[in-house]
């Protein structure tokens, strides 16, 4: 099948682009000596798993225990959930995961690491256990000089395996010249907290952080070891406006139909909120995606099923049942709102994929 064939609105992924992609971080991983745990929160895909697994991943990273549960499907010999996991339901969840492969979670509170512990001793399993600092983003993660007392906690406590340290540098969106500083900021808490862990005999076996704007900078923190980038898979709008990465590293477009033209310099595409998510880019600047064809078209605004785009700076016009192709600002959102994507190789239709991990909240 052709592209143009399709149904529009339909989620493209670019095959080569995709394979570039995992193919230069298993790389670079390789290269500095990092484990590579990739977050599936992007593709929601055993398939592509199964691929980053065969390109040496060490295992995979989840947010949700049901989203650890489709992903077994990919066969990975380790599962992190970096998502605190509370609640009776999900620590059940989480212990069955246990019995069918090796499972770690990330953590940061000692009531979240003695339901943890019930949920194993109960279920005759072993988990393992990151405790969780914040680096600076002010998400969870307990402060840095309160990390031994945590380690201390899970180290006793039964039914639970302590793994080390985990943290998410997701404030950090840039490698200009701020962004560079607080990556060496986070550097120095990671070092700090690690010396701590050693003096108090918990010396972390994983130290695991990482994100994909500052992906090929992780060498810079020096004490991690493992690494879990979600977004590098396909990059999208907002991994362009961090500068990590060109427009042709992004390998997801949204194939959409124009259906109106009515207003003056405006046409109006087949998706909208329920297509593309509505996410700004965090580093500011217009729009809700770039469209391929006509750069300085601007996608202002959406309703459900309707794409609002601004011609007036447009060097061409549209015409009504013409395709666009729009590259979204956050892509693992956009994704969640699609049954299938299309893998795409020039202007064939190579591969579909469900999106088995969609809209797996709990
Ligand atoms: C805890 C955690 N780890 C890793 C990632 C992956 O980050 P990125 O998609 O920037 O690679 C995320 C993304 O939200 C995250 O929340």
């Amino acid at each position: 099948m052709r592209i143009a064939e399709l149904d529009t609105p339909a989620l493209l992924i670019d095959l080569d682009v995709m394979e570039r992609n995992l193919t230069r971080v298993a790389e670079y991983a390789r290269e500095h000596k990092l484990r590579l745990r990739p977050h599936i929160k992007t593709h929601k895909i055993p398939a592509l798993a199964r691929r980053q697994l065969e390109l040496g991943a060490a295992g995979l990273t989840a947010a949700k225990t049901t989203e650890a549960e489709v992903m077994l499907a990919a066969e990975p010999p380790d599962m992190l959930l970096a998502y605190p996991v509370i609640g009776a339901r999900k620590t059940e969840r989480l212990a069955n995961l246990a019995r069918r492969t090796k499972v770690t979670v990330a953590l940061d509170s000692e009531e979240a690491a003695q339901e943890v512990s019930r949920a194993a001793v109960a279920g005759d399993v072993e988990i393992g256990v990151l405790a969780e600092t914040d680096v600076g983003l002010g998400r969870v993660g307990i402060p840095p000089e309160e990390v031994v007392r945590l380690a201390e906690c899970i180290g006793r406590l039964p039914g639970l395996r302590y793994e080390g340290l985990t943290f998410y540098p997701g404030h950090v969106k840039s490698m200009d010249e701020n962004g560079l500083a607080a990556l060496r900021t986070v550097d120095e808490t990671v070092s700090a907290c690690v010396k701590d862990l050693e003096r108090a005999g918990l010396a972390p076996r994983i130290v695991s952080g990482g994100s994909t704007p500052a992906l090929f900078h992780s060498h810079l923190v020096s004490a991690m070891n493992e690494i879990r980038p979600g977004t590098y898979i396909f990059n999208d709008r907002n991994t362009f406006a961090c500068g990590a990465c060109d427009w042709e590293d992004c390998a997801v477009s949204i194939l959409a139909t124009v259906v109106s033209t009515s207003v003056r310099n405006q046409m109006i595409i087949d998706g909208g909120s329920k297509t593309f998510s509505q996410d700004r880019l965090p580093t500011g600047g217009e729009g809700f995606g770039r469209v391929m064809e006509e750069p300085e078209a601007v996608f202002t605004r959406m309703n459900e099923e309707h794409g609002f785009v601004d011609l007036s700076r447009a060097s061409r016009t549209f015409k009504v049942g013409e395709q666009a192709r729009v590259i979204p600002n956050h892509v693992c959102v956009a994704v969640n709102l699609h049954e299938q994507v299309y893998g795409v190789r020039g202007d064939r239709v190579e591969e579909i994929w469900r999106v088995e991990a969609r809209g797996k909240l709990q």
